[in-house]
């Protein structure tokens, strides 16, 4: 299985970008940031004995891949990934869709993984041609009333043919912490719309068709047990939520679209593998932090753009949005991150990214094949439109020629960039592209001083909205 690249040569550059030596100079540094993550993490976690300013430190998901790979094949059945696959390949045959509810790192890698691996149209596909997996809605990531109304009346309306399986659906909730209002309020209404729904057959189906994804102990852990819920899978204890999306958090929601759990979790691990060995010039990990950083601390870029350049990973890249601003945007640090899909924004923001204010690094995440055929634009007898010229040249053809064009433009105005290649999109590379980058976010963090887990700001949103709902 070949491993992404990171190429950053369009950020190395005197006048506008950052210089080998500085590079370099840096070396030192994140080897030992490597060593801390690879040795003193484990053993501070592991011992409980851990320095008041690495609290939370929750440093379990570098390690998470290979623990839940190794006890897969310990004991498949007892495994949580043997249990994952149980529960949802023993339901593909008995529901149609999958509403999904959570929220931030509740939801969003199970979103991107659905986008980046599943046809783009996979909720419109008719069964057979979906292999019988669900169709997946979310839910529970706003307190929208609209849209969650318009998602009830759709699961009310009868499903979408005439079968037991195509009529019925199942419920995945997700909460790491088990008390998010958003999250909360959805399972309120979702969970009696679906039993209501049900019927008579409610006795015998809420506790398989209602999924619960939660830390123990929990408000939501304790209404799984009340409502019979037959499994009810782990947040595990030291995975933060943004950094959960190669947990049972993703996994269960990737397992049910019949998404390759093991090509997630292995690509995740050839990415640690490359992390803890490959030299400093080689090491993608390593390589990424020092350009971002080096550009944010020396040329001013504060505004880190994500820049896709397929549909998608759009999601993926509002995954990493998330990641990073939650991580390190702490004490007065940290850059923005910002996802652009191209070439779509090509027509809608690059104007400011070309001749605004000069505070971007464009980080390009590229892939190299596409999965279906190259598509020709063709010959026309109506040439108006005077396409006939570049007839035999193709949609992934345009693509490159844009990228180039687009890097050599910002170069140009004086704008770095950077390339993130992937050699195709399958889970095995999303595994690692996950991997690499919650690793960098990690690694950064720790090279602003600050810590990279929890999220403090978060909270006091919380304490207000439930004030101003009248909660003490
Ligand atoms: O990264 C985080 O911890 C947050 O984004 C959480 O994932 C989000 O607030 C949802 O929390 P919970 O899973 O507890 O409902």
């Amino acid at each position: 299985m070949s491993l992404l690249q990171f190429d950053p040569s369009g950020s190395i550059n005197d006048d506008y970008g950052v210089t080998q030596a500085q590079i370099d100079s840096l070396g030192d540094e994140l080897a030992a940031l490597r060593t801390e993550m690879v040795e003193t993490d484990r053993k501070q976690y592991d011992s409980g004995d851990i320095p008041a300013e690495k609290q939370p430190l929750d440093a379990r998901f570098f390690w998470l891949p290979e623990e839940q790979l190794e006890a897969y094949q310990k004991d498949r059945e007892a495994s949580e990934l043997g249990r994952i696959f149980k529960v949802a390949n023993g339901l593909h045959d008995s529901i149609d869709a999958v509403t999904v509810l959570g929220i931030g790192g509740s939801y969003m890698g199970a979103r991107a993984m659905m986008e980046a691996c599943c046809d783009p149209y996979h909720n419109e596909l008719t069964r057979a041609a979906r292999g019988s997996k669900p169709r997946m809605y979310f839910e529970g990531n706003n307190v929208d009333n609209d849209a969650a109304d318009s998602l009830l009346r759709r699961l009310r309306s009868g499903g979408y043919g005439d079968s037991a399986a195509e009529k019925r659906s199942a419920l995945v909730v997700i909460s790491k912490s088990g008390g998010t209002m958003e999250t909360a309020a959805a399972f309120r209404l979702f969970l009696p719309a679906l039993e209501s729904e049900l019927g008579e057959e409610a006795k015998d189906w809420l506790g398989k068709l209602v999924v619960p994804v939660t830390g123990e102990g929990g408000k939501l852990f304790n209404l799984a047990q009340e409502i019979g819920c037959q499994e009810v899978f782990s947040v595990p204890d030291g995975v933060g939520g943004r950094f959960s999306v190669l947990s049972p958090v993703g996994l269960v929601p990737a397992a049910f679209l019949g998404l390759d759990c093991m090509k997630l979790l292995e690509g995740a691990v050839a990415m640690n593998e490359h992390f803890k060995t490959a030299d400093y010039a080689d090491n993608v990990v390593l390589q990424y932090v020092a350009v971002n950083h080096l550009l944010a601390q020396h040329r001013g870029k504060s505004i880190r753009v994500m820049s896709v350049w397929t549909k998608a990973l759009e999601s993926l890249g509002l995954w990493y949005d998330q990641l990073l601003a939650e991580s390190n945007g702490k004490d007065g640090k940290g850059v923005t991150p910002l996802t652009t899909v191209n070439t779509r924004d090509l027509h809608s923001r690059h104007q400011q990214h070309q001749q605004g204010a000069n505070d971007k690094v464009f980080n390009n995440v590229i892939v190299q094949s596409v999965r279906t055929d190259a598509l020709a634009v063709g010959h026309s007898e109506r040439n108006q439109d005077g396409m006939n010229d570049i007839a035999e040249k193709t949609l992934p053809e345009i693509m490159s020629a844009a990228i180039k064009g687009t890097n050599d433009a910002l170069h140009a105005d004086g704008r770095p960039t950077t390339d993130i290649i992937l050699p195709k999109i399958d889970t095995h590379v999303l595994g690692q592209l996950f991997q690499m980058l919650m690793i960098a976010t990690v690694i950064e963090g720790r090279l602003l001083g600050i810590n990279p887990y929890g999220q403090p700001g978060v909270e006091q949103y919380k304490k207000n909205m439930n004030k101003n709902l009248g909660r003490a």
